[in-house]
């Protein structure tokens, strides 16, 4: 018997971290490298919300918080909710978690026995099967296609359950393939998941602020109330805040689960740090203007990037609604012979090939549960995102 846990060996490594670190790698041996790999914003945490903590710091709000956040806090998410959401929560539903990740795990932890199946639609984040697997639970997947722009289809989620489908995580806007339901898209799937009790909602609503072109972001529980008393709607501040390292996420949902998420949060971090926590509430009680230049600037970059990939042999790029991921396909790559002699099988071959002869790291579809396709993160300049897609069309150009 070995040191480490069985459990680990089923953790993969995520792949968007590893390929960060791979341009970061070839960066630091003086190569020229444009980094498309990371998740979050490229803006700063806006002054007011940094104004908050460190006024928090100077007033020592520095103790053990409670469990579940600061009352503040948890009033502010009820407010947000209220506000953006139409949706009705008491305090006593909400809880603060040290980012949206731990609110699923948490989540996750608190309601899955072995043979339990949480469906994951495809692509999904990396974290959600591995979450899954880790809280000793099986991850089930259904298929998106393109044609659908990587929306799921009611009659593939019918299919898709069985008995044992405890939880489906749904996420829109998607990362990794900014896809975001309209209120009818929503209101079918919604439609399908009150023919199945079984099933609980947990909505992962992180991009929510992040779309584009007058979209109009819904949640399930806001377009099915029914499923209120079903529905963990999770949100946070990294990204529509450009907050990632502060580490907050939320939740609103029924109150026997929140209970048991403040429990098994209880004895793993005790809470969410508590100087985040009263910067979040600023952020979520304070002004909102920034949210006008994240979105003017991330919609101009979306469309630059959409047009030129579209520009590309070989590649198809859907124009996502929402987040700052696109999500060609390079399914006419694949067969075709790189500029280093190597023949491209799989969607890993062309990401490591364009990072090998010409400097762009994107991560491949496979690691996001379907391809062959590869993410790119828009989160960077105009500048650098134009280069990065003419070292595109260049490889592309260059396959034979
Ligand atoms: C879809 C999705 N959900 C959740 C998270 C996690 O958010 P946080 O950084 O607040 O833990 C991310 C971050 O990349 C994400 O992309």
């Amino acid at each position: 018997m070995g040191f480490l846990s069985d459990t680990l060996s089923r953790v993969k490594p995520s792949a968007t971290i590893v390929m960060t670190q791979k341009a970061r790698d070839l960066k630091a041996q003086g190569r020229d490298v444009i980094s498309l790999s990371v998740g979050e914003p490229d803006f700063d945490t806006p002054d007011h919300i940094k104004e908050a903590a460190m006024a928090a710091i100077r007033r020592n709000e520095t103790r053990y918080p409670p469990v579940s956040g600061i009352t503040e806090l948890r009033e502010a998410i009820t407010r947000k909710f209220k506000r953006e959401n139409g949706l009705d929560y008491k305090v006593s539903q909400t809880i603060v978690c040290t980012g949206g990740k731990q609110v699923i795990y948490n989540a996750l932890l608190a309601t899955l026995n072995p043979g339990d199946e949480v469906l994951i639609p495809t692509p999904y984040w990396v974290s959600y099967p591995e979450m899954v697997g880790l809280c000793g639970g099986t991850a089930t997947f259904v298929e998106t296609r393109l044609e659908d722009n990587f929306k799921l289809r009611p009659e593939a989620l019918d299919r898709a359950i069985t008995p044992k489908t405890k939880w489906i995580i749904l996420n829109s806007p998607s990362n990794p393939s900014g896809a975001a339901y309209t209120r009818a898209e929503l209101k079918a799937l919604t439609d399908v998941l009150m023919r199945h009790p079984q099933v609980w909602v947990l909505t992962d609503d992180m991009y929510e602020h992040l779309t584009y072109g007058g979209f109009e972001f819904v949640t399930p529980a806001q377009v099915e109330p029914n499923l209120y008393e079903r529905t963990l709607t999770m949100n946070g501040v990294s990204k529509a805040y450009a907050m990632t390292g502060w580490r907050i996420g939320y939740a609103g949902g029924p109150e026997h689960l929140i209970k048991a998420m403040d429990f098994v949060q209880g004895q793993q971090t005790s809470g969410a740090c508590t100087i985040a926590q009263w910067a979040a509430v600023e952020a979520l009680n304070g002004p909102q203007d920034h949210l006008k230049t994240f979105k003017q600037a991330f919609e101009e970059r979306r469309d630059l990037v959409v047009s030129m990939l579209n520009q590309t042999k070989y590649l198809k790029c859907p124009t996502p609604e929402g987040a700052f991921y696109v999500y060609p396909s390079c399914a006419e790559a694949i067969g075709r012979r790189a500029p280093s002699g190597k023949v491209i099988a799989t969607d890993e071959d062309f990401v490591s090939e364009l990072l090998e002869s010409e400097g762009v790291a994107a991560v491949h579809g496979s690691a996001f549960g379907l391809g062959p396709n590869f993410r790119i993160s828009y989160a960077t300049s105009n500048a650098l995102l134009e280069e990065a897609c003419s070292r595109i069309q260049r490889f592309c150009g260059a396959l034979s």
